[in-house]
């Protein structure tokens, strides 16, 4: 069993399709994911599967990897877990009520994508003002704080970290397609780069708020966490009161959509 608590998650699962199926019943979704190649003995750790489910989960997987033996139960080096419930250091909440206003927009995108008009100025500006909140408030206020501080405090070398890297370039690449597209006045490739952007922002931001930060914060130190948050708040001075701003025009988006919508 231990030579494959050291094998990527997506591998285990393609010599024992049965593995599978046993994670989905835990709600650890590794089938679906795009990522998957977290070690095995990781997944338990990054999932925070609780103490009492964790012996029982491995000793299924055991069963299914080596059902000629007896079950064993390996037992997983874990961080201490502080609650039950799901809640975020200060620094972690800080992030996490970032994402609430990137959520808004990336639920603004299929109305941004239905009233689309690249002929006119008017049309334009709406998909400007939506690139302008993603490259400066999503991009260079919010990423750049987990890129250029939360990631460094970790491996980047693990698959999950790669990930939100990548994730971010992704997304950078989406918005730079978009833009072209605008230019070119080819409306369909505009949809088509928005609707890419909010998909992959969407599943990015469950990712981090379910499954990376709160692992994150089992595994930073008091110091570390306080130290973080003394960092971010560092950041945000740089930027002012853009925020604010970017607060502003996700309201008057959201006005201008609802009115569209009510007069149809
Ligand atoms: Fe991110
Ligand atoms: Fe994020």
């Amino acid at each position: 069993m231990d030579e494959y608590l050291n094998q990527g998650i997506k591998d285990v699962i393609r010599q024992f399709p049965e593995v599978g199926d046993i994670l989905n019943e835990y709600d650890i979704g590794c089938v679906p994911c795009a990522v998957g190649t977290c070690l095995l003995k990781d997944i338990i750790d990054i999932h925070n599967v609780p103490p009492d489910e964790e012996r029982e989960l491995m000793a299924r997987i055991s069963g299914a990897v080596h059902p000629d033996q007896a079950p064993a139960a390996p037992g997983i080096e874990r961080k201490p877990r502080p609650s039950p419930k799901q809640s975020y250091s200060p620094p972690m909440q800080k992030l996490v009520d970032e994402h609430t206003l990137i959520k808004r927009l990336v639920a603004l995108i299929p109305q941004i994508m239905e009233h689309l008009d690249v002929e006119s100025e008017e049309g334009r500006q709406i998909v400007i003002d939506g690139v302008d909140f993603i490259r400066s408030y999503a991009d260079r206020y919010h990423h750049a704080k987990e890129e250029d501080i939360l990631l460094k405090y970790f491996d980047e070398g693990l698959e999950i970290i790669k990930t939100i890297y990548e994730d971010h370039e992704t997304g950078r690449a989406h918005v730079r397609a978009t833009l072209q597209a605008l230019e070119d006045g080819d409306k369909e490739a505009v949809r088509e780069h928005l609707d890419a952007y909010r998909e992959l922002l969407t599943e990015h931001i469950e990712k981090e708020d379910g499954i990376l930060y709160p692992w994150m914060d089992r595994s930073l130190s008091m110091t570390q966490i306080g130290e973080l948050y003394a960092r971010f708040n560092a950041k945000d001075e740089g930027f002012g009161d853009a925020p604010k701003k970017y607060q502003a025009l996700i309201n008057r988006l959201e006005q201008e959509f609802a009115q569209k919508e009510a007069v149809r």
